[in-house]
């Protein structure tokens, strides 16, 4: 291994890195996948420096060898490998005592081994709201930026995608992805904690790209957008999905402070500013596929995430409201292809 950070473990970077790369690399079978692994290979992943690495890489290498007899992708609770599974070596409390060295659990939902992950994100109400309204996934090569743990990516390759790279920054996140392909090694979907910041320029090798909750965390959004227009091969696709506030084009909140409690929010455009965005940074058929306001049932606490979540964000009297003042948190999905 080449990469030298400092305070990092070689073998952790290997954990959550170099060995991803190679994995991702190897299943590559495209000119544009070969080339975007080959130069990932002289990236140095910042994000390594953040979190307790100990701690995942010790939960991860903790975990059982387990072949699951089932795995579901294609549904809404990911299903892999169920109770017999087990088979004896280990019951299923032992089994979710595993799982639950990893909370929090955000993005979900799943059930490992007969083990249910009640997740605070029910993520695949907005799988459901985009999944009829993009191109046909399959044999396709798709990117998710912000693939958190992996729920996402998983539902893309059940939905037939050829390969699926995910990024994330992360590494709690990409810790539980680790653990998820520990049981679904042959599915072709990696995750690497990098940022599109860390790809090399018009990569051009991806024929679908995701951006779903990063927008609004990025200081300089267009610049974002023209990132994701360079991932993709001309004519491929954009699935962009976002906080929207309402109003006219050429608006755009920029919470001072927080906004529904979440931090690092630079800008939440109306629909119209940021579908003129998409239009100027280099994409036609911009398309609006749904808009909708975040509920209860959708993002709340469980015991998979025991901490505060939307019901915490809004004005207690006022649920229209966020607790700063803001418009409670909507969210759009828009479509577009590559010009
Ligand atoms: C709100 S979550 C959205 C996760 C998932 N895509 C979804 O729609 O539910 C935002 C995710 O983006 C990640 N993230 C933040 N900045 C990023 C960046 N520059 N590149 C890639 N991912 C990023 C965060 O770590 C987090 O996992």
């Amino acid at each position: 291994m080449s990469l030298a950070i400092p305070n990092i473990d070689p073998a952790a970077l290997a954990r959550f890195y170099t060995a991803q790369r190679e994995r991702f690399g190897a299943r590559a079978d495209s000119k544009g996948l070969v080339a975007l692994a080959e130069a990932l290979a002289s990236v140095t992943p910042s994000a390594l420096n953040h979190g307790d690495i100990g701690r995942w890489t010790q939960a991860l290498d903790a975990l059982p060898a387990v072949q699951p007899s089932r795995v579901e992708l294609n549904s809404a609770r990911l299903v892999i490998g169920d109770e017999r599974d087990l088979d004896g070596s280990l019951s299923a409390l032992e089994f979710r005592a595993h799982l639950e060295a990893f909370i929090p659990w955000r993005k979900g939902p799943f059930e490992l081994f007969g083990v249910g992950i009640d997740t605070e994100w029910r993520c695949d109400l907005k799988w459901a709201r985009l999944e009829s309204a993009i191109s046909p996934l399959a044999d396709r090569r798709v990117l998710d930026v912000g693939s958190g743990n992996g729920y996402y990516a998983y539902r893309m390759a059940g939905a037939g995608a050829k390969q699926v790279l995910g990024i994330d920054p992360h590494v709690p996140y990409v810790a539980q992805f680790l653990l998820l392909q520990q049981y679904l090694a042959e599915v072709a979907v990696d995750i690497l904690p990098i940022t599109l910041d860390d790809f090399p320029e018009r990569c051009g090798a991806f024929d679908t790209a995701f951006s779903m909750g990063v927008l609004y965390h990025r200081r300089s959004p267009i610049d974002h957008l023209l990132q994701l227009r360079d991932c993709l091969r001309v004519g491929g696709e954009l699935v962009l999905e976002t906080l929207y506030v309402e109003g006219d084009e050429g608006y755009s909140l920029i919470p001072q402070g927080s906004y529904a409690r979440m931090r690092g929010i630079w800008f939440v455009p109306t629909v119209a500013t940021l579908t003129a965005w998409i239009s100027k940074a280099g994409f036609d058929n911009v398309r609006v596929v749904d808009e909708s306001v975040t509920t209860p049932d959708e993002q709340r606490a469980t015991s998979w995430m025991p901490y505060e979540s939307l019901s915490d964000s809004l004005d207690p009297n006022d649920s229209s409201l966020s607790v700063e003042g803001h418009p409670a948190p909507r969210r759009v999905v828009i479509v577009a292809t590559k010009r």
